[in-house]
């Protein structure tokens, strides 16, 4: 059976995002169609409306999700009609080179749905990181759900599902964040925010947020930030050095994936500190440094890919934290919105507004 169902779709370049009637497929081996309860609004499908991601048009938008799911394929044991999932864009294979040295953390293989979703004239969709969850359903490869607790609010645990996961995983998964580090995140976006948050769950002493928004660095003091740093004021680099003991932060975050800001980045970390790139660059941008200083200042330069999550492991974890008190996942949630207010939660989303504007369905 195939499901007619409402989409939010972008169908060119910088086309406005239009609500279409899309197909999606039942089920069928490896796969699992979801009814989706709640989806953010993360920069990255800002991204794909502009074409930066790929050309791969028409975009079926939307990732970051949780939903109920609604029908398995023959072979599917890990979820169940009924589950109530939060969707990942990193199902492992279980079988590559990095799944197989124990590190699925890093799976170069990883699942989507092998069905494809259409609009109705029978146009393929590609759905954005391969959930496309602006819609009623959408179909996934079923390692891509994540079962959770059915009581938390939907809205804001579906926030892992994408940024919030991304932010906290940049912290403390590939930045390592250690008790007592001193750590500086350029950019509070709803990214940034949560590495941010992350950093304070690791235990770090010295959180410096950065952004060139005032609203912004409130929120990020909101969830934890010790000292904020305008960057459209003051050289962020000076004054990440002057709080840290004229050094700079063990672990500095770039949250915003610019060339300008990944510099910042390099020079504010202390010798031998580790610089964490999750900020996504356009495919046009390059970076020059001097190579002596790559040397010279040692260290690790890395790039959190989904923050280097396990869904499996740190979706429930977070869940956990996030119902003990530890982990404010609501103060990410800004608004709720329908499917029509998209191309205005993008609006919103540029002129700094929201940290996550949360589409129910
Ligand atoms: N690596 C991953 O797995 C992953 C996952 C999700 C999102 N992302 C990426 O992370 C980035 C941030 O996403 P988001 O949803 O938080 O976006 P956002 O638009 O909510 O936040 C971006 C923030 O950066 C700030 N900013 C912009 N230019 C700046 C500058 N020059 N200096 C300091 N701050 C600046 C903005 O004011 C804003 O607060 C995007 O590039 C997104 O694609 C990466
Ligand atoms: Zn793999
Ligand atoms: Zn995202």
């Amino acid at each position: 059976m195939v499901h007619k169902v409402k989409g939010a779709v972008v169908r060119s370049k910088n086309a406005d995002v239009t609500l279409e009637t899309i197909l999606v497929p039942d089920p069928g081996p490896g796969e699992a169609l979801v009814d989706i309860l709640t989806c953010g609004v993360c920069h990255t499908d800002l991204h794909y409306k502009q074409g930066a991601i790929n050309d791969d048009f028409p975009f079926l938008l939307g990732h970051e999700a949780t939903g109920v799911v609604s029908a398995v394929g023959p072979d599917v044991t890990e979820v169940a009609p009924g589950d109530r999932v939060v969707l990942n864009w990193r199902a492992v294979c279980g079988e590559c080179r990095a799944c197989r040295r124990g590190e699925p953390q890093y799976c170069f293989n990883t699942h989507n749905a092998t069905q494809k979703m259409t609009l109705e004239d029978g146009t393929e969709l590609t759905a954005a990181l391969g959930i496309g969850a602006f819609a009623e359903k959408t179909l996934v490869a079923a390692g891509q759900c994540t079962k959770v607790d059915p009581d938390a609010d939907p809205a804001a645990v579906g926030l892992l599902g994408c940024g919030v996961m991304a932010g906290i995983g940049a912290a403390i998964n590939t930045g390592n964040v250690q008790r007592g580090d001193s750590v500086a995140v350029i950019g509070c976006g709803g990214v940034g925010v949560a590495a941010v948050a992350g950093a304070v769950l690791a235990g770090a002493t010295t959180v410096i947020a950065v952004d060139i928004d005032a609203k912004k660095l409130q929120r990020a003091k909101d969830l934890g930030a010790t000292h904020t740093v305008d960057s459209s004021a003051v050289d962020p680099v000076e004054a990440i050095r002057e709080l840290t003991g004229g050094f700079g932060a063990d672990v500095v975050i770039d949250a915003v994936g610019r060339p300008e800001t990944y510099k910042q980045a390099f020079y504010a970390r202390d010798l031998a500190g580790t610089v964490v790139l999750v900020g996504v660059p356009s495919p046009e941008m390059t970076l020059e440094l001097p190579l002596l200083d790559v040397f010279g200042r040692g260290g690790s330069l890395k790039s959190s890919w989904y923050g280097d999550c396990l869904p499996s492991r740190d979706f429930p974890m977070l869940i956990s934290l996030y119902r003990q008190g530890k982990l404010d996942l609501d103060a990410f949630v800004t608004e709720r919105i329908t499917i029509s207010q998209i191309e205005e939660a993008f609006g919103k989303m540029h002129a700094g507004a929201v940290l996550r504007s949360v589409v129910e369905l």
